[in-house]
C-alpha cells in the first residue's frame, strides 16, 4: 500500500491533518490501533479555545461544533468560599472557548474524511517505522493478524502520549523534559442538572476541584487525588462530600449531585520531546508532548501542530518549499512551551502540593489567585493564554 503521508493515529492529530492535508490535494493514509466505536466513545477533554474552532469552522467541521458545543466567556477561580469571574472574552478583544468534548470532535473528522473518501484502516495496529531518513519511509503494521506495509513520502507520529513512532528519533539526537506531578484529578461524568453557566476551577485547602460541563443535563466535575489512588477508594459518597467540602462557601452556590455514569483517574505530567522531527518524520499532539489539563490545552496544541504540519506538506508539495518542514519543529516548540508554561503555572496555583508541609506556598497561591482576580493585567494574561493566543 502506498500513500503519500502516512499517519499513525486517528486521534484529534491525525485526523485534523489528514483532513487539512486532503483541502491541499495531498493524500494519507490512517491507521488507527483501535476500532471506529472505541476512538469515537472514549472521555477525553472538552475545551477548544478560538483558535481550534476557528480552524475547524473555517475548514468545513465546525458545523455541529458551532450547533451542540457550549461557547464560554468567561471562568470562574473559585477559593476563600468565593468565585471570581475572569472575563476573557473582554480581555481579549472578543474571543472565548467552546466547550464541546473530544469524541465529538473525533466523530465529526471521521465522517467527514469518509464522506471525502479519506482511508482510515481501523484495527491496523502499527509497529514499526522504517527509513525514516530516507526519502521512502514505511511503517509496518498488524491488520487482521498479518504484517502489512504502508510505504509513503513522510510520516507523521500522531500515536499519542505512548508514541511508537517518537522511538525512531535516534537516542542520541533526543531530549526528553519531564515533570511528575505529586497529584491525580479524579473525573466524573455525572446525570445532574447544570449548576454554573461557565467552568468553575476551585482552590481549597483539601485541595483542587473543577466544575465543566457537557451538557444540560451531564456534568464533568474533576477532584484532585493522589496518584496512587484506586477508584475503589471513591465510592459515590466520598466523592460527592468531598465536592461539597471543597466547593462550599458563603455564597450558598453548591452543584447538584446525581447518578455517576463514569470514574477516571488520571495522571498529571508535563512532557516536551525535541525535537519534533527526524528525517522523514514529524510527530504531533501528545507524540511529541503532554500538559497536565489544568489549562486545557493538550486538544488545542494537537490542532496547532497538525495545521503547522499540513502548511508546511502542502508547501512542500504544491510550491517546492523545504524551509517550513525543516523548521517545524521550531515552530510548533514556541507554542508548545508557551502552553507548557501556562499549564505548570495554572496546574501550582489551583493545587495542594503534598511538600508544602509548613503552608508556605498556600500562601502563595492565595496571594497569586487574590492578584489574578484583582488585576486586569494579570487576569488579562491567565485569559489570553486560556483562550489560545494567536500567534507566539
Ligand atoms: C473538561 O471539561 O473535561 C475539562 C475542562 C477544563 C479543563 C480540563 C478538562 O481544564
Amino acid at each position: 500500500m502506498r500513500t503519500q503521508v502516512g499517519i499513525v493515529g486517528a486521534g484529534p492529530a491525525g485526523l485534523l491533518l489528514s483532513h487539512l492535508l486532503h483541502r491541499q490535494g495531498i493524500d494519507s493514509v490512517i491507521l488507527e490501533a483501535r476500532s471506529r466505536q472505541a476512538i469515537e466513545s472514549t472521555i477525553r477533554a472538552g475545551v477548544l479555545e478560538q483558535n481550534t474552532v476557528d480552524l475547524l469552522s473555517e475548514t468545513g467541521v465546525g458545523e455541529r461544533l458551532q450547533r451542540e458545543g457550549f461557547r464560554h466567556h468567561g471562568i470562574f477561580l473559585r477559593f476563600n468560599g468565593r468565585s471570581h469571574r475572569i472575563n476573557m472574552h473582554e480581555l481579549t478583544g472578543g474571543r472565548a472557548i467552546t466547550v464541546y468534548a473530544q469524541h465529538e470532535v473525533i466523530k465529526d473528522l471521521v465522517k467527514t474524511r469518509l464522506e471525502a473518501g479519506g482511508r482510515i484502516l481501523f484495527e491496523a495496529d502499527a509497529v514499526s517505522l522504517h527509513e525514516v531518513d530516507t526519502p521512502r519511509p514505511t511503517i509496518r503494521f498488524r491488520k487482521d493478524g498479518q504484517i502489512e506495509e504502508l510505504s509513503c513520502d513522510f510520516i507523521a507520529g500522531c500515536d499519542g502520549s505512548h508514541s511508537m513512532c517518537r522511538d525512531s528519533i535516534p537516542a542520541g539526537l533526543l531530549r526528553v523534559y519531564e515533570k511528575i506531578y505529586p497529584l491525580a484529578w479524579l473525573g466524573i461524568l455525572a446525570e445532574a442538572p447544570r449548576a454554573s453557566e461557565e467552568l468553575v476551577y476551585t482552590y481549597h485547602d483539601r485541595g483542587f476541584a473543577l466544575v465543566s460541563t457537557r451538557s444540560p443535563q451531564i456534568q464533568r466535575l474533576y477532584l484532585q487525588c493522589a496518584p496512587n489512588d484506586q477508584l475503589s477508594s471513591w465510592p459515590d459518597e466520598r466523592i460527592w462530600a468531598e465536592f461539597h467540602a471543597r466547593l462550599a462557601g458563603e455564597d450558598g452556590w453548591m452543584i447538584h449531585a446525581g447518578p455517576i455514569l463514569e470514574k477516571v483517574i488520571v495522571g498529571m505530567r508535563s512532557l516536551v520531546i525535541e525535537p519534533m522531527q527526524h528525517g522523514r518524520l514529524f510527530l504531533v499532539g501528545d507524540a511529541a508532548h503532554v500538559v497536565p489539563p489544568t489549562g486545557a490545552k493538550g486538544l488545542n496544541l494537537a490542532a496547532a501542530d497538525a495545521r503547522v504540519l499540513a502548511d508546511a506538506l502542502g508547501a512542500w508539495y504544491n510550491n517546492g518549499q523545504s524551509k517550513p518542514l525543516e523548521e517545524y519543529s521550531a515552530t510548533c516548540l514556541r507554542r508548545v512551551w508557551r502552553a507548557q508554561h501556562f499549564s505548570w503555572w495554572m496546574t501550582s496555583m489551583l493545587h495542594r502540593f503534598p511538600d508544602d508541609d509548613h503552608g508556605f506556598q498556600q500562601r502563595l497561591q492565595l496571594s497569586q489567585l487574590s492578584y489574578v482576580c484583582s488585576s486586569r493585567a494579570a487576569a488579562t494574561s491567565l485569559a489570553e493564554n486560556y483562550v489560545g493566543l494567536e500567534r507566539v
